[in-house]
């Protein structure tokens, strides 16, 4: 799977980019503040979800521009396009070779994770990122996950506005959304054991490379759909006073040791880590291959200038022939060690150019 045109439109510093890249690296140079990030922003639009940065889509539309913003792809003959319009500047439109989609719909086509400089922080903050972190892990391997989070989150809102009304809720109703809930609280759950499951098998079973392996489990949430109707049911009044639903999978949290070292990823130094994340990713990315039968499109945003050579090279090597991988840095000299198949561009105020050969 590969994205072989993209063209954006209005969308952040790119008034129209067009990029036609071959199906390997693709690599991504340019100074600070040229629209490197965004491109691959616009990217992770191509997945269901808020985006890379989790931005509000009206942040996403190009300052001074007059309509909504446009992401447009072609993965083989696949075409997907996303974007919105001025009259509604927070609903994201979402195209499938034509027709209109709901974005739960686009992991069925496309299969992507990446990784930012924001997810240095993934190990020492709170759960929610975790959460969601593995949750995309979950959907390259289950694509359904999507609709199921969509359809638990919908359930989940209703009750708790139902909790919260001055008029004491109906039960009938209240039963109702809470076997919605069940339902697809139960397969997000079985759907993220699964995927923790296969990786934690692949992880251990790899010799020690230069990317530390990682142990997973999850917590927070111990997954019984049985446990999951009681917990609901019982808990009303108590859900009620917090004002949200204080159980389920929702809650649920990914926890991650460093292996060899047998130490909770938060106490581990900053480049341990990222080292651990890495080799997540990359165990993630030859494990849905194997399975799904496509490797996963991988953005890898300014991880090349946080390694030392040697393990660069060791992430070029290991990422080579493995689907579409693109990497951003400010120095082009960083990819030195790339392949010679890569689609090199350089970026600079918003415009993006294919790199000429004889400056790379
Ligand atoms: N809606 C918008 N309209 C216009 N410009 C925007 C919008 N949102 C962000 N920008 C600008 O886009 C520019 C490029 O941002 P981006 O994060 O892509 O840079 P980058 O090339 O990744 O830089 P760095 O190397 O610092 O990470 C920034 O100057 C940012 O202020
Ligand atoms: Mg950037």
């Amino acid at each position: 799977m590969a994205v072989t045109r993209l063209v954006l439109t209005d969308f952040r510093n790119h008034r129209d980019a067009v990029l036609a890249p071959g199906a390997g690296f693709v690599v991504l140079t340019g100074e600070n503040g040229a629209g490197k990030t965004n491109v691959l922003e616009a990217l992770s639009l191509l997945a269901p979800g808020r985006g890379l940065r989790r931005a509000p889509l009206s942040e996403m539309v190009r300052q001074g521009a007059t309509g909504g913003f446009g992401v447009a792809a072609m993965l083989g003959d696949v075409e997907i396009g996303t974007g919105t319009q001025p009259d509604a500047p927070e609903r994201r439109l979402v195209r499938i070779n034509g027709a209109g989609a709901a974005a739960a719909a686009l992991a069925e086509w496309v299969t992507m994770l990446w990784l930012t400089p924001a997810m240095d922080r993934l190990f020492v903050e709170g759960p929610g990122e975790r959460r969601r972190f593995l949750d995309r892990l979950t959907l390259a391997l289950a694509p359904g996950h999507a609709h199921h989070s969509t359809r638990y989150e919908a359930a989940m809102r209703q009750r708790n506005r139902l909790l919260a009304d001055e008029a004491p809720a109906d039960p009938e109703w209240l039963s109702a959304l809470e076997a919605r809930m069940v339902e697809h609280g139960s397969a997000i759950d079985t759907a993220r054991r699964d995927t923790v499951t296969a990786l934690a098998e692949r992880l251990t079973a790899q010799p020690e490379g230069v990317f530390a392996r990682a142990g997973l489990a999850i917590e927070g949430w111990e997954g019984e759909a049985q446990t999951l109707a009681r917990e609901l049911r019982e808990g009303r009044r108590r859900d009620a006073a917090a004002g949200r639903t204080l159980a389920g999978p929702h809650r649920a949290d990914l926890l991650v040791t460093h292996l060899s070292k047998n130490q909770p990823a938060h106490l581990c130094s900053t480049g341990e880590q990222k080292a651990l994340l890495l080799g997540l990713v990359l165990a993630h990315a030859e494990l849905v291959a194997d399975r799904m039968g496509r490797a996963p499109i991988l953005l890898l945003d300014e991880v090349a200038a946080h390694l030392d050579p040697g393990r660069r090279a060791a992430l070029f090597e290991r990422l080579a022939g493995n689907g579409q991988v693109w990497m951003t840095g400010t120095e082009p000299a960083l990819f030195d060690a790339v392949s010679g198949s890569a689609t090199r561009y350089c970026v600079a105020h918003g415009i993006v150019e294919p790199r000429p050969t004889a400056t790379r």
